[in-house]
């Protein structure tokens, strides 16, 4: 019966609220075969190739206070960072070498990184590597400021949603964080023609199998070309420290139903999921991830960007990554890249 499940998503990329909560109920039952489906439509899309796309952390302020994050506000143990606008280049021009072609921009909400200093810092990037694609994650801004990122050269933009259950979000984020303004963000983003990403966190405090079944309608709903997931882990320092951690067999399973649902998305295998399971990294891709984001942030800020405790990859330099993926990977049947990783279609 859960084959049968499998076999229709894959046919039809859809199912009813009812049925992906079947699905994702009785997951042990059919955790093999949803893999291997989902492996199997991401080598039709993509074939067998793992986009790499380098993370450039380029500042740990932020003036939000989300109860999961390591980095928010109210958090006085965060040794605070910011990079200069020479670092941010460098980072990418040491990328490039390595074989980059994507540089994601993530940081907090940071009011430092006006639209003048981030599109100077966008552009430069740009004209250096003009085969590159700039991909920014720096939270909720407003429309006229996507629309200046945009023109400046940025190609793509993540802002996970947290979670498709607007009661859900009031209690993942204090009451000045508003799910509708975060969904204005996301169509805002869409409008103006950005490779537009969506995400939640798997096993976040307070969230249930049916709110899980939920995201996979907002997918459907929201066609986003990129989907980012991954075990919500706790961090010492947040109000959510004593909550119980997400796991990687649900996050691989979670993969799994995104990839039959969204066939052509482009969809990490999180530096979160290699956190909470060793193998979790490799796990995700054989459930049908086929990007990765290894960091290329300088060494000596990689700790203090923590957003939940004991996240790896934090003392290696960004070539020890590389080839360490580059194995990985290789043990999966998989190969990395070089490409910008674009999503298939003219959007
Ligand atoms: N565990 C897992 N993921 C987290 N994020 C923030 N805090 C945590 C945590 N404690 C995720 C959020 C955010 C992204 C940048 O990192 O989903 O959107
Ligand atoms: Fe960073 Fe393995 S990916 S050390």
């Amino acid at each position: 019966m859960y084959k049968q499940l499998i076999d229709k998503l894959e046919k039809q990329h859809a199912l009813s609220k009812d049925e992906y909560l079947t699905l994702i109920k009785n997951r042990d039952k059919c955790r093999e075969y949803i893999s291997e489906r989902a492996s199997f439509v991401r080598n039709k899309v993509y074939s067998n190739k793992v986009f790499i796309r380098g993370l450039i952390e380029i500042s740990n302020y932020c003036k939000n206070d989300c109860y999961y994050c390591g980095i928010r506000r109210s958090n006085a143990n965060v040794s605070r960072y910011r990079l200069s606008e020479d670092e941010i280049i460098s980072c990418a021009d040491e990328g490039y070498k390595l074989g980059f072609r994507t540089f994601v921009l993530q940081g907090g909400e940071d009011s430092h990184f006006t639209d003048e200093v981030l599109c100077r810092v966008i552009s430069e990037i740009k004209s250096r590597h003009p085969d590159c694609a700039v991909t920014l994650s720096l939270g909720e801004r407003s429309y006229e400021s996507y629309k200046a990122l945009r023109e400046a050269g940025a190609d793509r933009y993540l802002l996970r949603h947290e979670t498709a259950d607007c009661e859900h979000y009031a209690k993942l984020h204090p009451k000045e964080m508003d799910f509708f303004t975060r969904i204005r963000c996301i169509e805002d983003l869409k409008s103006l023609g950005y490779q537009a990403g969506v995400g939640f966190m798997v096993g976040s405090p307070y969230q249930t199998l049916e709110n899980l079944a939920d995201e996979m309608l907002f997918l459907i709903q929201t066609k986003p070309q990129m989907v980012g997931i991954g075990p919500f882990i706790s961090h010492s320092d947040t109000p959510f420290k004593d909550k119980e951690s997400g796991t990687a067999e649900l996050t691989t399973f979670m993969l799994s139903l995104i990839r039959l649902t969204l066939p052509d998305v482009l969809l990490p295998a999180t530096t979160a999921l290699g956190t909470i399971d060793p193998m979790g990294r490799e796990k995700g891709i054989m459930a049908g991830a086929n990007v990765l984001m290894p960091n290329l942030s300088p060494v000596a800020v990689r700790k203090k960007y923590e957003l939940y405790d004991n996240k790896i990859c934090t003392g290696e330099e960004a070539a020890q990554c590389i080839e360490c993926l580059k194995n990985r990977v290789k043990t999966t049947g998989c190969e990395i890249t070089i490409d910008r990783g674009d999503y298939k279609y003219e959007i």
